[in-house]
């Protein structure tokens, strides 16, 4: 007699809202163009356009973090899976185009995988299309801003041996230090007692390589700087002529950062939610940070936020590292 076929078993995938009111965004950005040196928050670049250049810019020549961190992944992910465990639940902050974590999931198998980003159509693609390549996983999808406390919808029925948070692209490099510190210790408390973190770091180096990084000849960094004014013009209602602005990006070797700017290229004004502001020639608007670590140096910060380092992985030319770390009960 025929047996029946054992269908295998389907994940379930869910979405979760949790943005926060629309107004934060004009909120944001009229409290960033106030400040002496201004400012805008750097979460504000993603949007649809946004997301498509920051794709662009990982396949830069200039831009070597995604190449490398992925290089590293694609050696190193079953030692990092055999370091994070089986039953781990497996939380990604920013969780992108969530390419880095295919060759994480596919090593690990977690009975639970939480994409939290605040791009949430990206996301939800993103997710989408993991829920085909891995049918068996169970997707928990949140759209949030995760610079902020926020708590995570329970997935009742799968059995959970630790939570993991997975960061990886170096997004930990666009917070100061002492963020950084702030940041890691929301996720120590979001992975709870017997957590884990995985982090991908940005290390430091050469400051032409940098400099280059974060300005290519292509020009494609400056239309993703110059496309949060023009996001401003489209969803606030602005009128920043982009003609009169430039991307200007460049490492301090003694902050340890780049900074990204938006430089105007006159003294103009520009209006946004009924409020005009100043510009004189030469002014500039602080849009990022990209912290670069050495591997102590960074080892030391996630120390102070509650992790113990267990193990680095770095590429051969010592360019980036992913960091394996327990959350020190
Ligand atoms: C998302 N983040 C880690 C990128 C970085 O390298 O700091 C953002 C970026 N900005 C310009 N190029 C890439």
């Amino acid at each position: 007699m025929a047996q029946p076929q054992q269908r295998p078993v389907q994940g379930v995938v869910r979405f979760y809202n949790f943005l926060s009111e629309e107004t934060s965004f004009l909120d944001e950005v009229l409290a960033g163009l106030e400040k002496p040196q201004k400012a805008l928050p750097p979460k504000y670049f993603y949007d649809a356009q946004g997301c498509s250049l920051f794709e662009q810019i990982c396949e830069l020549p200039e831009y070597y973090p995604t190449r490398t961190e992925l290089a590293i992944m694609a050696e190193h992910a079953p030692a990092m899976a055999k370091f994070l465990g089986p039953g781990c639940q497996l939380i990604e902050f920013g969780s992108g185009s969530s390419r880095k974590t295919r060759l994480l999931l596919q090593q690990l198998q977690p009975p639970l995988y939480v994409p939290i980003d605040i791009a949430g159509d990206a996301m939800r693609a993103a997710a989408g299309s993991l829920a085909q390549a891995f049918p068996w996983l169970n997707i928990n999808g949140v759209c949030a801003d995760y610079t902020k406390p926020l708590t995570l919808p329970a997935f009742v029925g799968v059995p959970i041996r630790r939570k993991a948070v997975y960061f990886p692209g170096s997004t930990i490099g666009n917070f100061t230090p002492p963020e950084a510190i702030e940041f890691l210790r929301l996720a120590r408390q979001t992975v709870g007692a017997g957590g884990a973190l995985l982090i991908g770091v940005d290390l430091k180096k050469d400051k032409r390589v940098l400099d280059a990084a974060y300005d290519d000849a292509a020009g494609v960094t400056a239309a993703f700087n110059l496309n949060l004014l023009a996001r401003i013009n489209r969803e606030l209602g602005g009128d920043f002529q982009l003609r009169r602005f430039r991307h200007r990006a460049f490492y301090d070797e003694r902050k340890g950062w780049i900074e990204m700017h938006i430089e105007s290229l006159a003294a103009q004004f520009a209006h946004v939610g009924g409020r005009r502001f100043s510009f004189s020639q030469g002014e500039t608007i602080l849009t990022e940070i990209s912290c670069k670590y050495a591997v102590d140096e960074f080892r030391a910060l996630a120390q102070r936020a509650g992790f113990a380092p267990v193990q680095t992985w770095t590429d051969a030319t010592g360019q980036f590292s992913v960091h394996a770390m327990n959350a020190v009960q």
